[in-house]
């Protein structure tokens, strides 16, 4: 069946409703949405899950979802609206009858179906198979699938054929929520509506660039899926390499989803691999053990819920990378990334190169590198670090380096700053998939990570233990240094 193209109602399916994704992050994002009028009128929330649940228990539990996770504050007239468009889907989904169960609450209403699979991976063909025995994956439909998508090349293109089945790619949307994020949207304009920025972008002018995405929490009781993950399957394959797609990719013919991405797969192609030849140059893992920290004990990595004691799975990665491309050749961009660090914080560091000749030489023997640090998180903004004279009387040029800022908050004062989750659900309710990854670069990042972690294998590669508030091993900064280079200092 297909609907004529005006239709554009949708319905949101929920698989994994009782999980911590649903619980912190889609529901809330969902009501924020009815709180801004951005959802259509008559869309309705199915939260598929299995549990005898009546509909008044599940809309209490929501509730209790949305007061505790959301950023707005909790208003009586918005829940009202919204929990009537709550509904609880009691369904096995080994047991395909019990699909028929959807098929009474979407009744005969003409809508587009989406389906977001926030549940394990060993699911998704039942639940495939369900939706197609009551028939409802029709060609307006739209899937929407977290990531990591698999665990290995192998595995990403298992659940690829099989999704593929069932769904054409223009049905498909893989999240990767870094891309719903306000600051990451925004290079794209940095770089392609600012010809300072846009002449500048490459390895004429550009020392090197750092990547750093710093999490103060350890595994939140996600032991049992984080132990067969890590960190470099659970961060970097995804959110560290789609930043670094974003950041150094070439303007895209126009904004349309398929040419952003097809700019996006060449940074991924352009990766120089890494190997059993130069992992140990050019990569660190590491694993928090218990530390003390703000006055708290904090527990090593092992210690958590659920924990097996000689785990070699890594909570932090530092890794050297280098794209072979003729924009990039010959600049290092440095990604780091862990678990019980001092701060959350997010940020990219772009350093340019430093003058050949020192004119100030006399007042001034070294000159810092100019750099423009990007803050993802927290207190999204961009400062410029610039070398600046000191205002005097005197003929001396002594120079000191400023901070040009700028910051979201206070700039766009009266702008929200949506979340990212609120923001690709509604790219998939209006059907764009600019801000969701394909198929190509998901398996093309695969064959990069696994050649890395395959490295690591057979190299048994040593996992640094480093002190939980610290900022992660002794070799992650070792790894700037024999380049005569330093993380920038966060504070
Ligand atoms: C998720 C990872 O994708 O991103 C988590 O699975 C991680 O381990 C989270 O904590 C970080 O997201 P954010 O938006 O809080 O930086």
């Amino acid at each position: 069946m297909v609907f004529s193209k005006k239709i554009k109602e949708c319905d949101l399916v929920i698989f994994g409703t009782k999980g911590d994704l649903s619980k912190r992050k889609l529901f809330p994002a969902l009501y924020q949405l009815e709180e801004s009028l951005k959802l259509y009128k008559n869309t309705k929330i199915i939260g598929v899950g299995r549990a005898d649940w009546t509909q008044e228990y599940y809309k209490k539990i929501i509730k209790k979802y949305i007061k505790k996770f959301s950023y707005r504050k909790f208003k009586k007239k918005i829940w009202k609206k919204f929990s009537n468009r709550l509904y609880f889907c009691n369904i096995d989904v080994n047991k395909f009858s019990n699909f028929l169960k959807l098929k009474k609450i979407f009744k005969k209403e003409k809508k587009i179906k989406i389906y977001y699979f926030a549940i394990p991976q060993n699911t998704f063909k039942n639940i495939f198979k369900g939706l197609k025995k009551i028939n409802y994956n029709y060609i307006q439909d739209r899937i929407i699938l977290e990531k990591p998508i698999g665990n290995s090349l192998e595995t990403s293109k298992k659940i690829n054929n099989q999704v593929g089945k069932y769904f054409q790619e223009k049905q498909i949307f893989r999240i990767d929520h870094y891309l719903g994020k306000e600051t990451i949207l925004n290079l794209l304009s940095l770089k392609f509506s600012n010809s300072i920025f846009f002449t500048n972008w490459n390895k004429s002018t550009i020392d090197h660039i750092q990547i750093t995405v710093a999490e103060k929490i350890g595994i939140e009781g996600r032991w049992n899926y984080f132990d067969k993950i890590g960190q470099m399957r659970d961060m970097i394959q995804n959110h560290l390499l789609q930043i670094l797609c974003i950041l150094t990719m070439s303007p895209p013919i126009n904004l349309q989803s398929n040419s952003i991405r097809d700019e996006k797969l060449k940074i991924l192609k352009s990766l120089r691999m890494i190997n059993e030849k130069n992992v140990n140059k050019n990569t660190v893992r590491g694993q928090y053990k218990s530390g003390f920290f703000k006055n708290k004990n904090i527990p090593g990595y092992i210690d958590e819920i659920n924990s097996i004691k000689n785990s070699n799975t890594e909570t932090f990665v530092s890794i050297k990378v280098n794209i072979d491309n003729s924009q990039w050749h010959g600049v290092p961009f440095y990604l780091r990334t862990g678990k019980r660090l001092p701060l959350k914080h997010s940020e990219i560091v772009i350093y340019f190169k430093k003058n050949d000749f020192n004119l100030f030489n006399n007042f001034k023997k070294k000159l810092p590198l100019n750099k423009i640090v990007i803050r993802l998180e927290p207190n999204e903004g961009i400062d410029i670090f610039i070398l600046n004279k000191i205002p005097k009387l005197d003929s001396k040029y002594e120079l000191k380096e400023i901070k040009l800022n700028f910051d979201y908050k206070k700039t766009f004062n009266k702008c929200t700053l949506y979340n990212a989750y609120e923001r690709l659900l509604l790219e998939s309710f209006l059907g764009s998939q600019s801000l969701f990854v394909r198929r190509d670069e998901i398996e093309e990042s695969w064959k990069w990570i696994d050649s890395i972690i395959n490295a690591w294998n057979k190299k048994k590669s040593k996992l640094e233990l480093y002190t939980a508030g610290t900022w992660g091993p002794k070799s992650s900064n070792t790894l700037l240094k024999k380049d005569g280079r330093f993380w920038n200092k966060i504070k």
